[in-house]
Parts: C-alpha cells; structure tokens; sequence
C-alpha cells in the first residue's frame, strides 16, 4: 500500500497500535536494492507491520547535482517490493509533509561524531540526516528502527540521537550486503558502468587489506600501507581512516573494536565502505 499524507499514514497506525502491534520501520531514499530488502525483510520477521519510507532528503545533501542525479524510481521498488515482503506499507511523502511549517525541530549537538569521516567532507550532511530521521520517528512512532551498517557513521549518530532526545525506539544494525564481487550494495551504483564497477573493487580489497594486517604493522603504518595499496587502483581516494567503532575517534588500539572506513571517487560517483575489523 502506498501512504502519501502524515494523516493518512497516522490514521492507518493508530489502527494498529490499538491492538498494540509492533511497528518496525526502514527509512529510505529510495532506488531500493537487495541491500534494502535485506532491512525489509529482517523488519518484516521482527515486526508486526513494516512502514518503508522512500523520500528523498533534500536537506542532507551538500552538493545539488547528487541531490538532482539521485535515482528515483518509484514504481520499480513498489513493484520489487510487491513480490517480496508481505505485511508492510510505503510512506512516500512530499517535502511539505515532511518539513511543515509548524516544524519544531532543532539542530543537535553531534560534536565529535559529525566532525570526522563523512562529516569533515559533506558539511551539514548528518544534520540534515538527523533532522529527517527525527521528524520520521516523530510521524511513525516505530517500535524498532533499521538501519545498515553500510553508512556506519550515520548509523553510530542515529543510536546517539535517539538515546540523547529518549525516543523509545530500538535501534537494529543490518549487516552491509554485497555482490558476489563484495562491492556494497547502493543505489549509487546504478551510475556505475561495468568496467567501474570492476575498477570500484579497490575499495573492498583495501579493506581486506587492512583487516588481514590489522596485527602486523602500527596504526600510522598500517593507514599508510592501506593508502598506498588503494592507490595502486583507478579510484580517487577522500579519506581512508582506522577508527574505534563506537565513538569514532582515530584509534592506536586496533585489537580493540574498530572500524576501517573508505570515501573514494568512482568517476564521478562518490561511494563509501567500511569494515569492522
Ligand atoms: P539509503 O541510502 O536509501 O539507505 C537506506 C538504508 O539502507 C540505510 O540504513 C542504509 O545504511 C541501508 N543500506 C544501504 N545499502 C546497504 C547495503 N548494501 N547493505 C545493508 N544496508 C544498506 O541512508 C539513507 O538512505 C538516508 O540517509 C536515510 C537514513 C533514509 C535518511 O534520509
């Protein structure tokens, strides 16, 4: 079923909470893929009704030609969602009723968390992902929340804010799901040509590389290694970092929990990745 309107959607959940159902939701934007349907699916078991929501967040992109280049393809996921997942609804909002004017919303101190990584290259971009997350589980009010480990920093600042503004909502981590080649699934990959996204297996292989290593060399010298071995690729490397997983500080510590994250360009298609190591 697909919900277009906040009342419309409240109407059909408050329906549903009356027999107090569970409620599990996968925010998206869209464009969706096995990656997603992995989310959906895991909601799906876990939850009595899944709300898939498919918006486009224009306040989380920090450069317009991605935010006009992002696919959108409606009636593909609706139709590949139809033949695979029973029992959920998809929320397809337009801006307004997203972001109304009566918009209480305030920006949340992320210190640390949106200095590094993504948030030293994309200014505004986890605000801007807190703000539609926190303005989602205001209209839908789920249960459980999913979220990909794919987008391992905005899944360690959506854990944050909902603990820090106390929404009563569990927040589930996804495994990131790859191709057979182990490039990680995304929607920017339909941007890929076939010779790129053989070229895009750099990214996996310095991963590999760095969790192969992981004992071998010092941190310094292993973000050197890694940089050096990435390089020897076609992509255009943003950051490589080795970082504690929880708080994403830079990390000397490797045998404790950390996490190798990649930004890179393909072209002209920015991906990114990340290895629990
Ligand atoms: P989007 O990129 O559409 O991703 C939606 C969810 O799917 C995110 O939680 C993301 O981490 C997860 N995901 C994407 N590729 C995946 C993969 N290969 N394996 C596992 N999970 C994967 O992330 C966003 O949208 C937006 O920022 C959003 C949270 C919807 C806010 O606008």
């Amino acid at each position: 079923m697909l919900v277009k309107t906040v009342a419309e959607l409240r109407d059909i959940l408050n329906e549903t909470n009356r027999v107090s159902k569970r409620i599990g939701f996968v925010p998206t934007m869209g464009a969706l893929h096995e990656g997603h349907l992995r989310l959906i699916q895991r909601a799906s078991q876990e939850n009595d009704i899944v709300v898939v929501s498919i918006f486009v967040n224009p306040s989380q992109f920090n450069n317009k030609d991605d935010l006009k280049l992002y696919p959108r393809t409606l009636e593909k996921d609706l139709s590949f969602l139809e033949k695979q997942v029973n029992n959920y609804l998809v929320f397809h909002p337009e801006v307004s009723e997203i972001y109304p004017e009566s918009d209480d919303f305030r920006p949340i101190n992320l210190g640390y968390l949106d200095q590094v990584l993504e948030g030293k290259f994309r200014p505004g971009h986890f605000q801007g992902v807190v703000h539609v997350v926190h303005n989602l589980f205001r209209i839908v009010q789920p249960t459980n929340a999913y979220f990909g480990q794919k987008d391992f920093q905005q899944l360690v600042i959506v854990k944050y804010m909902t603990k820090k503004l106390g929404f009563p909502i569990e927040i589930v981590a996804c495994e990131t799901l790859r191709d057979p080649s182990g490039l990680a699934m995304s929607s920017r990959n339909m941007r890929l040509s076939e010779v790129e996204k053989v070229d895009a297996l750099i990214i996996w292989e310095t991963l590999n590389f760095v969790r192969a290593n992981k004992f071998n060399f010092s941190q310094t010298e292993l973000k050197r290694l890694a940089i050096h071995f990435f390089e020897k690729g076609k992509l255009k490397l943003e950051y490589l970092e080795i970082v504690n997983s929880e708080n994403l500080m830079e990390t000397t510590d490797l045998s404790n929990s950390s996490v190798c994250c990649i930004a890179a360009y393909c072209g002209n298609v920015r991906l990114i990745d990340n290895l629990l190591l």
